[in-house]
């Protein structure tokens, strides 16, 4: 499965902060996970080439709920609250919130997480555990560097290089992304369509799957 991802709609759902206010139903979840202020909203937006579908701002902690957001009909992106911001290191349990952690793991519409990293600095400890917890947990995620557009060409190698290193994952599972001119974003789009696809897709006898 090599194909892109085509937005056709994207509309604002619901936003949640427990399980009871989910939307119900069976579509599958990419849900976009990062320390506060990295860019995830942007990102979406970027995604679904659209501006203002979700709030961004330049202060942290913007989005403090779960956001559903739905997609072609089909799937929902989650826009999930940043963390990181109080000054404090990350424990997923105690200073993300349960709220977050009750939805990565209790959440059977997940499909898995995107996770977002901001390219012009090393991973955060934040960044790291949250990486390790999401393997951990055996949840599928995908590593973004984002706000690329803010470092020259010359050191995009050494920023792969050294989030490789720093997060355990070959370079080319990274993706270099800007939300500002969309560097990325076909190949984030062809990422989350791969990741979307139901479990017995990818392995043999190559039955007909439902198409998304
Ligand atoms: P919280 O909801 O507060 O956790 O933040 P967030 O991760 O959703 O970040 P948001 O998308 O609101 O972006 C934060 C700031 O970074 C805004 O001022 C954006 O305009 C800026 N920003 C986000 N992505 C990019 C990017 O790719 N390039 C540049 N240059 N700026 C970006
Ligand atoms: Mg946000």
């Amino acid at each position: 499965m090599d194909s892109l991802l085509v937005i056709k709609s994207a509309e604002y759902e619901k936003s949640a902060v427990r399980q009871d206010q989910f939307p119900g139903g069976d579509l599958p979840e990419v849900a976009f996970a990062g320390r506060s202020n990295v860019g995830k909203s942007s990102l979406i937006n970027c995604l679904v080439r659209r501006k203002k579908l979700v709030r961004t701002s330049r202060t942290p902690g913007l989005t403090q709920t779960i956001n559903f957001f739905r997609i072609n009909d089909l799937f929902y992106f989650v826009d999930l609250p940043g963390y990181g911001y109080a000054k404090v290191s990350m424990n997923v349990r105690a200073q993300w919130g349960p709220m977050v952690e009750n939805y990565l793991i209790g959440r059977r519409n997940l499909r898995g997480v995107v996770h977002i990293l901001d390219a012009r600095h090393p991973p955060t400890p934040d960044d790291l555990q949250l990486w390790k917890w999401l393997e951990e947990s055996r949840i599928p995620a995908i590593p973004v560097l984002t706000k690329v557009d803010k470092i020259g060409r010359a050191k995009w190698e050494a920023c792969l290089g050294q989030a490789s290193v720093s997060i355990g994952v070959q370079r080319g599972r990274l993706i270099l992304f800007s939300a500002e001119n969309s560097q990325g974003r076909d190949q984030l789009l062809t990422r989350i369509h791969e990741m979307m696809q139901p479990p017995e897709a990818s392995g043999p006898p190559a039955g007909p799957t439902p198409e998304i």
